[in-house]
């Protein structure tokens, strides 16, 4: 176990969600998909391959950022950030964004952009063990937003550890008084990227299925995950979780209640958020879960199983398409294999994979490298842009088109930014 959470904890904190989601792959997935050999990409990336191919190889926005004196005025028209809501079904439907990160600034930005509506609000927790230099990037950024902004306390996130929960928590705590009417609160992490545009995560969030409901993806802890929550671990803060030496049996979990095993990610109404802040039965499972492996996994499933909880699903399972990852053992199974390369077993995803993100329609995808595979994420934000701004019912600022002329004269920026 030792040398599996040894490999474990070189992982990327936001990208394990682990072996759940491998299961989840399989129920959620339908049978592989045709090879797309026709249509290896979406049409959006002609014209950023072409770019490429003209030696307009990359965009930085990351160093744009770091590069200080920018106002904000220019830095939001110059980075196609949209200024208004775009329909009155989003406006009435505001959602809350927490994001966990702490490397991929590029990747990170670029999927703000993407998500960012003046009328939803983004708790973004950078990890405390981030260099000085990126955390100032990131604050600089969030200056500029009336509703983006920094968690109040930051963690040092250790993968795998209760900090990774911690981090979801303060981000709560501070998205509980928030003046902004927020629906339903999503969690991400860096090296997300959305499918679905506002409007869509909006009709889904009210869709007969989940309007009221709280999704967390997740099942009765399966035999084989027993041990995470059985045996006492400790976090070797910032660094990984091990479990204790020699065997220490924990006491059963507070209020008899029956341990549940998913994902980390979730979208969760405002009054279960509330329940998880103020309610006794959670308050003393979150004590309980501070020495456990990876408590991020069964944390939310669990309290979503209970009867008391506002919006939960106590009869759920893996239902709900919140990621759509290639898992390296779904391998023809629910995916025909990764165009881009794995990372612990994880697709990192190269451009010929944009077809399947595409026609899963997932609500966001994972994961996306800027330095290895920049096309993938650059076609995908183009397709992800275009679709927005082809759903929107109010005129369209021309600065909102990611690779408008008109402000790549003034910026500089190039047109892949
Ligand atoms: C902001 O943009 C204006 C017009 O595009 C430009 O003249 C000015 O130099 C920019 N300022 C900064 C600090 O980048
Ligand atoms: C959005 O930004 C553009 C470009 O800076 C500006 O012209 C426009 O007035 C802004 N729209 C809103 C609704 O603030």
């Amino acid at each position: 176990m030792r040398q599996l959470d040894g490999r474990k904890c070189s992982f990327l904190f936001c990208l394990g969600i682990v072996v759940c989601s491998i299961i989840y792959g399989l129920i959620r997935t339908k049978p592989v998909e045709k090879p797309s050999s026709s249509r290896p990409f979406p049409i959006e990336c002609k014209p950023v391959l072409s770019d490429i191919e003209k030696g307009n190889k990359n965009c930085q926005i990351e160093n744009y950022l770091r590069s200080g004196g920018l106002l904000c005025s220019n830095l939001t028209t110059e980075l196609h950030f949209i200024n208004a809501t775009l329909s009155r079904e989003e406006e009435n439907y505001p959602l809350a964004f927490i994001i966990t990160i702490h490397k991929e600034l590029e990747v990170f930005v670029r999927m703000l952009r993407a998500i960012y509506m003046p009328q939803n609000v983004y708790c973004i927790h950078v990890d405390a063990k981030a260099p000085m230099e990126y955390q100032e990037a990131v604050e600089k950024l969030a200056s500029c937003f009336d509703n983006v902004f920094l968690s109040s306390r930051r963690e040092k996130v250790t993968y795998a550890g209760f900090s990774r929960l911690q981090a979801d928590l303060n981000c709560m705590k501070d998205l509980s008084t928030s003046p902004i009417p927020w629906r339903k609160v999503i969690n991400l992490c860096g090296q997300d990227f959305p499918v679905m545009s506002n409007l869509e995560l909006v009709q889904y969030m009210q869709s007969k299925e989940w309007r009221d409901k709280n999704m967390t993806p997740g099942v009765k802890q399966p035999a084989t995950m027993r041990h995470r929550t059985r045996f006492q671990h400790w976090e070797i803060v910032g660094s990984y979780v091990v479990p204790r030496v020699p065997r220490h049996v924990k006491a059963p979990p507070p209020h008899k209640l029956q341990i549940y095993f998913g994902t980390a990610y979730y979208a969760l109404t405002r009054d279960f958020v509330d329940f998880v802040l103020k309610d006794q039965i959670a308050r003393d499972f979150l004590e309980w879960s501070k020495d456990t492996f990876s408590p991020d996994e069964h944390y939310w499933v669990t309290l979503n199983h209970i009867k008391e909880a506002p919006g939960s699903r106590i009869n759920g399972g893996w239902e709900g398409s919140i990621r759509a990852i290639k898992w390296r053992d779904q391998e023809g199974k629910s995916h025909d294999g990764c165009k881009g390369h794995y990372v612990r077993d994880i697709c990192v995803y190269g451009t010929e994979d944009l077809q399947w993100i595409i026609e899963k329609n997932g609500m966001f995808a994972n994961k996306f490298e800027s330095n290895t595979f920049p096309e993938a994420l650059y076609c995908l934000e183009h397709w992800h842009r275009n679709k927005v701004l082809k759903q929107a019912t109010v005129p369209i600022d021309p600065s909102w088109q990611l690779n408008s002329e008109i402000h790549s004269r003034t910026s500089p920026l190039n047109k892949l930014c």
